[in-house]
C-alpha cells in the first residue's frame, strides 16, 4: 500500500471508509471487509464531545485497525478543539494522514508542518457553514481540502447540497495539485453529484456498512463516482 496514496497522480477517484458505521464490536474484520469490497482507504472519525457533540475513536482504536490492516491507508479526521495534541499520538499508532478543522486552529500552515514532520499526510478541513475561502491561504499546503457535506459529529445524517458549491470552488483553484474529499451523507445517489463538483475522496459510512451488501454499495459508489 502507498503510505502516500493522497498525492499520487493521475488522481483517480478513491472511496474512504468510515467505519464509524462499522460493527464497533468487530473493527478489525469490517475493516478488511470495507477494502475487500473495493473501498480504497480506512477513514477514522476522531470525536471530543467538545467541537462536536460527540465523542468516538481515539489512538488505540488507530493501532487496533492498523495491526488488523497492516497495508491499509489509515486517513485519521480529528473532530477536536486541539488537534495539536493529537498529532504525535496518532503518528505513533499507524496513522498515514490526519486532516484537522480550518475553524479550531489559529496557524493551520505551521500544524501541518509539525503533521509532516511526523511522517503524516496533511488534509484541511471545514464544516458546511464555513466560507470556502477560509481554505484559500492554505491551498498549496495540504494535500486534501475536507468538504464536511453534513455538520459533524454522527453518520447517518441527510448530504447538504450547498456542500457542492464549496467542492466546486476548491476544485477550481487546486487544478491537479491537491484531492477534494467530501465527508457526510455521500453514497450511491449522491457520489455522481460530488464527483461531477470535483471531488475525488468519497467518506462513506452508512451507505457502506449499514445495508446489507457492503460490496454491491461500494461498486455503485465507485460507479456513480466514476460517472460523475
Ligand atoms: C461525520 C463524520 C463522517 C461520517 C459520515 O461527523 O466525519 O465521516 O462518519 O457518515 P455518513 O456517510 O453516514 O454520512
Ligand atoms: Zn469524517
Amino acid at each position: 500500500m502507498a503510505r502516500d496514496l493522497f498525492r499520487q497522480r493521475p488522481r483517480r477517484p478513491l472511496l474512504a471508509a468510515s467505519i464509524l458505521s462499522a460493527d464497533f464490536t468487530r473493527l478489525g474484520q469490517q475493516s478488511l471487509d470495507a477494502l475487500a469490497a473495493g473501498a480504497d482507504l480506512i477513514h477514522i472519525d476522531v470525536m471530543d464531545g467538545h467541537f462536536v457533540p460527540n465523542l468516538s475513536m481515539g489512538p488505540a482504536v488507530c493501532a487496533a485497525v492498523r495491526r488488523a490492516c497492516p497495508d491499509a491507508f489509515l486517513d485519521v479526521h480529528l473532530m477536536v478543539t486541539d488537534p495539536g495534541m493529537f498529532l504525535t499520538p496518532f503518528a505513533k499508532s499507524g496513522a498515514d494522514s490526519v486532516t484537522f478543522h480550518v475553524e479550531t486552529v489559529d496557524d493551520p500552515a505551521a500544524l501541518a508542518a509539525q503533521a509532516r514532520a511526523l511522517g503524516l499526510g496533511v488534509g484541511l478541513a471545514s464544516n458546511p457553514d464555513t466560507a470556502a475561502e477560509r481554505h484559500e491561504p492554505y491551498l498549496k499546503l495540504f494535500d486534501v481540502q475536507l468538504v464536511m457535506s453534513v455538520h459533524p459529529g454522527f453518520s447517518g445524517q441527510a448530504f447538504i447540497e450547498k456542500s457542492l458549491a464549496k467542492t466546486q470552488w476548491l476544485r477550481t483553484r487546486l487544478g491537479d495539485a491537491a484531492r477534494v474529499q467530501m465527508d457526510g451523507g455521500v453514497g450511491p445517489h449522491t457520489a455522481g453529484a460530488c464527483a461531477k463538483a470535483g471531488c475525488d475522496v468519497m467518506v462513506s459510512a452508512s451507505a457502506l456498512f449499514d445495508g446489507k451488501d457492503l460490496k454491491a454499495a461500494a461498486n455503485a459508489i465507485h460507479l456513480a463516482a466514476s460517472v460523475g
